[in-house]
C-alpha cells in the first residue's frame, strides 16, 4: 500500500480525474490522513462509472482571485468545463475556488452551498441532535450494549448522514459518484480536520471514494462487507420547490434524479452483514426489489425502510 500525506487544504489535482483512471479515495483515520491510490488496494475491480460532464449552461468553474485561477482551471480541464473569474461566469451553477473553501453557487437564485462540518446546520445536529436517540440511529441498529456497525454510505452527498453515523462511533465509508459533489465534500472534510473535535470524531475512520456505489459494493470481498450500507437517492423534483432545502435544491438542478437506487438496494442487500437502510420521503413508495422492508422508523418528514438481513 503507497501512502502519503494529503495538503491539508485545496484540491490533490488527480483527485479529480476519475472518469478514465481508477478512483483515488480520501482515507482518515484519527488525525491521520493518507492518501492511497485505489488500484494499489483493489486493482482492476472497480470500473468508474462515467459521469455525464455537465453541459457548460449548466456548469462551470470558476476561481474568486488569479491566486486560485490553476487549481480551478485543472479541474476544470479534467471535466472539460469552462473556467472564468467569478464575476464572468455564465451558467446556470458554477464551482467556485475561493481562498476559503469550495463552494457551488446558483447564479440564477442567488444561493452557495459549501460543506461545513463545524458550524451551520451539521454542527447544530451534532450538539443538539439526540444522539442514540435519534431515529436515524435506530434505524442502523444503533442500540445500548450492541457493537457499533461500520456503515458505507452508498449516496454520500454532502455527507450530512455519514457525519451522524460518525457521531454515534461508526467506522464510515462514503461513496459519492459526482466528481462535483465528491470536491465539495472532500473540501469539507479537509477543512473540518482542521478542528480537533471533527478529528476526534471521525478517528474510527471516514473514507471518502469517488465512483459508482453498484459497482463498488459488488466488487466487496467477504472481508470489506460492512454491517450496514445506507442509501439516500436523490428524491424526485418536488413542484413547489420552496419547501426544498437550498442544498438540496442546487444538488436536485445539478444532479438531476437517481435512478439506478434498485439495483443498488439489491447489490447491498447482497453484500452487508447485518441490515440495509433506505432514507425515503415520508408517504414515498418503498423501492421495488420483489422485498419488503423488515422494518420503517419515521421521523418528521422521513421514512427509513430497514431490511434486516
Ligand atoms: C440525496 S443525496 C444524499 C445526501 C446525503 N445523505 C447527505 O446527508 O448529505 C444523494 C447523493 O447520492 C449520490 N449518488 C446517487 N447514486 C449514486 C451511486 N450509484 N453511486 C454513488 N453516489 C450516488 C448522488 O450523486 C447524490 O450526491
Amino acid at each position: 500500500m503507497i501512502g502519503f500525506p494529503l495538503r491539508k487544504r485545496g484540491i490533490e489535482g488527480d483527485f479529480f480525474q476519475p472518469i478514465k483512471s481508477p478512483p483515488t479515495p480520501l482515507f482518515l483515520r484519527g488525525e491521520l490522513l493518507l492518501y492511497i491510490q485505489y488500484w494499489c488496494l483493489m486493482p482492476n475491480l472497480i470500473t468508474i462509472y462515467p459521469m455525464k460532464t455537465p453541459p457548460p449552461q449548466l456548469l462551470s468553474i470558476s476561481y474568486a482571485h488569479q491566486a486560485q485561477k490553476s487549481l480551478a482551471q485543472a479541474f476544470a480541464d479534467a471535466h472539460q468545463l469552462p473556467c472564468q473569474l467569478l464575476s464572468k461566469a455564465q451558467s446556470e451553477l458554477t464551482l467556485n475556488f475561493t481562498e476559503m473553501q469550495l463552494e457551488i453557487i446558483d447564479l440564477q437564485n442567488n444561493m452557495r452551498l459549501s460543506v461545513d462540518f463545524i458550524g451551520g446546520s451539521t454542527g447544530h445536529r451534532k450538539k443538539y441532535g439526540g444522539g442514540k436517540g435519534q431515529t436515524i440511529a435506530k434505524a442502523i441498529g444503533i442500540k445500548q450494549g450492541k457493537p457499533i456497525p461500520s456503515v458505507l454510505d452508498a449516496t454520500a452527498g454532502l455527507g450530512k448522514d455519514a457525519y451522524v453515523f460518525a457521531c454515534l462511533g461508526c467506522p464510515v465509508t462514503l461513496i459519492e459518484r459526482s466528481p462535483i459533489v465528491a470536491a465539495l465534500l472532500k473540501d469539507g472534510i479537509e477543512r473540518g480536520t482542521l478542528n480537533i473535535e471533527f478529528s476526534a470524531t471521525i478517528a474510527n475512520g471516514f473514507t471518502l471514494l469517488n465512483t459508482d456505489a453498484l459497482q463498488y459494493i459488488q466488487a466487496l470481498d467477504e472481508e470489506q462487507r460492512p454491517d450496514v450500507i445506507y442509501l439516500d437517492p436523490m428524491y424526485p423534483e418536488k413542484k413547489k420547490s420552496a419547501s426544498v432545502k437550498k442544498s438540496m435544491q442546487i444538488l436536485q438542478k445539478l444532479l438531476g434524479q437517481d435512478l439506478d437506487t434498485d439495483e443498488i438496494l439489491l447489490a447491498a442487500l447482497q453484500k452487508a452483514r447485518k441490515r440495509v437502510v433506505v432514507k425515503r420521503p415520508k408517504g414515498a413508495a418503498q423501492l421495488q426489489v420483489g422485498q419488503s422492508p423488515t422494518l420503517s422508523y419515521e421521523s418528521k418528514a422521513t421514512r427509513y425502510d430497514v431490511y434486516i438481513i
